[in-house]
């Protein structure tokens, strides 16, 4: 089969081959997926530069992607829910990953049926902002109707799908953009959209019951002005706070060393009274299936910018490295989409 493989960690160019590989069998637990169609997030241009190397490093050559819909061809030992011919979307583990191939073997429990509603190049746009989005706003900041909240970024795979989640709980939604973005993001369903190119954001907001910060840096910081008393803030680009750090099972050393960074957030949310927590966001196959049935039942809708063939992988990770997305960044592999 055909795979994308990183050969070692640096640029897109170098470093990214189109090769031959193996089809795997899948283990005890896992189904074989033929891959109909994948996506690239920001992370997996993180991994390629070597970002990630102090959490994990990689042998190469490595599997690329973590976003994947396809149609199950083979199922291993002790697999129950799952049968050959079922079509899936899933966010894959990260021992999984390699997404961006023909085939891959997949854990059942990072595994969800995909809503029949939509193609494949539909749902292989959904796991990881999906996930993300809804670890964010429903289980951390346990966002709820009729409280407001900022999601920076809201044209990005991130922001596309928070702006839409926060509405489906009864959120008024506020989100940044540039110029050439605001009719769109509105489309999506913001009920206040700030042109960051003209517009100053921290003089135009004050209360906000949550903050969502896709964009890190001083935007983090920051979040703590325009936060109301009690408020939340919840980053996927900020420094590490010490629960979560703690929850990812982090050495005392790397805790010590992540407290230090964390220190200035940690007291800008003490002087709220709120919250301040990043997520590191998980796969889940339960909670991906809840995200499906909000398809199902069209209460979400899938947001797809550009296309790509799998033999032009490369073209699309330098894309989504532009910063310039709007929406999810597709691979098209095999015939049926
Ligand atoms: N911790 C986690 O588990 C986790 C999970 C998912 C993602 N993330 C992180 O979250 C970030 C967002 O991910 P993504 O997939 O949404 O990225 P993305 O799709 O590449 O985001 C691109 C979007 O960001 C917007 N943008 C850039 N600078 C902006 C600014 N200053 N203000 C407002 N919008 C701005 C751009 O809009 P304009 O063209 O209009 O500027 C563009 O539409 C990434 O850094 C990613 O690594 C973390």
């Amino acid at each position: 089969m055909k795979a994308l493989k990183m050969t070692r960690y640096g640029d897109i160019d170098t470093c990214l081959e189109l090769q031959s590989a193996e089809i795997p069998t899948p283990q005890p637990g896992e189904v074989l997926v033929r891959v109909h169609a994948a996506s690239v997030n920001p992370v997996d241009n993180m991994v390629l530069r070597g970002e990630l190397k102090s959490v994990r490093k990689e042998v190469f050559p490595a599997g690329v992607g973590r976003d994947v819909s396809g149609e199950v061809v083979a199922v291993g030992k002790n697999v129950a829910g799952y049968s050959v011919g079922d079509q899936v979307f899933a966010r894959v583990g990260e021992d999984h990953v390699g997404t961006i191939a023909e085939y891959l073997t997949i854990d059942t429990s990072h595994l969800a049926a995909k809503p029949e509603n939509l193609s494949h190049f539909e749902a292989a746009g959904i796991p990881l902002v999906g996930l993300t989005s809804y670890q964010s706003l429903i289980k951390v900041a346990g966002l709820k109707s009729g409280e407001k909240v900022l999601i920076h970024a809201g044209s990005g795979g991130v922001g596309s799908m928070a702006i839409q989640l926060a509405k489906s709980v009864g959120a008024y939604v506020v989100t940044t953009t540039s110029t050439a973005n605001v009719d769109w993001v509105k489309g999506l369903g913001a009920d206040l959209v700030i042109d960051y190119k003209k517009e100053d954001y921290l003089q135009l907001l004050s209360d906000m019951d949550v903050v969502f910060d896709t964009l890190g840096g001083q935007y983090t910081l920051d979040a703590f002005k325009v936060l109301k008393t009690g408020g939340r803030v919840i980053s996927v680009k900020g420094a590490l706070d010490p629960q979560t750090a703690e929850e990812l099972g982090l050495s005392w050393l790397l805790r010590k060393i992540l407290a230090l960074k964390s220190r200035k957030l940690m007291k800008a949310a003490r002087a709220k009274s709120g919250l301040y927590r990043m997520v590191i966001m998980e796969a889940n196959g339960g909670q991906l299936s809840k995200l499906g049935n909000l398809y199902r039942e069209n209460i979400l809708f899938p947001v797809i910018d550009q296309v790509y063939s799998l033999e032009r992988s490369k073209e699309a990770f330098a894309y989504l490295a532009s910063g310039r997305a709007k929406g999810k960044v597709i691979i098209s592999v095999g015939e049926i989409h």
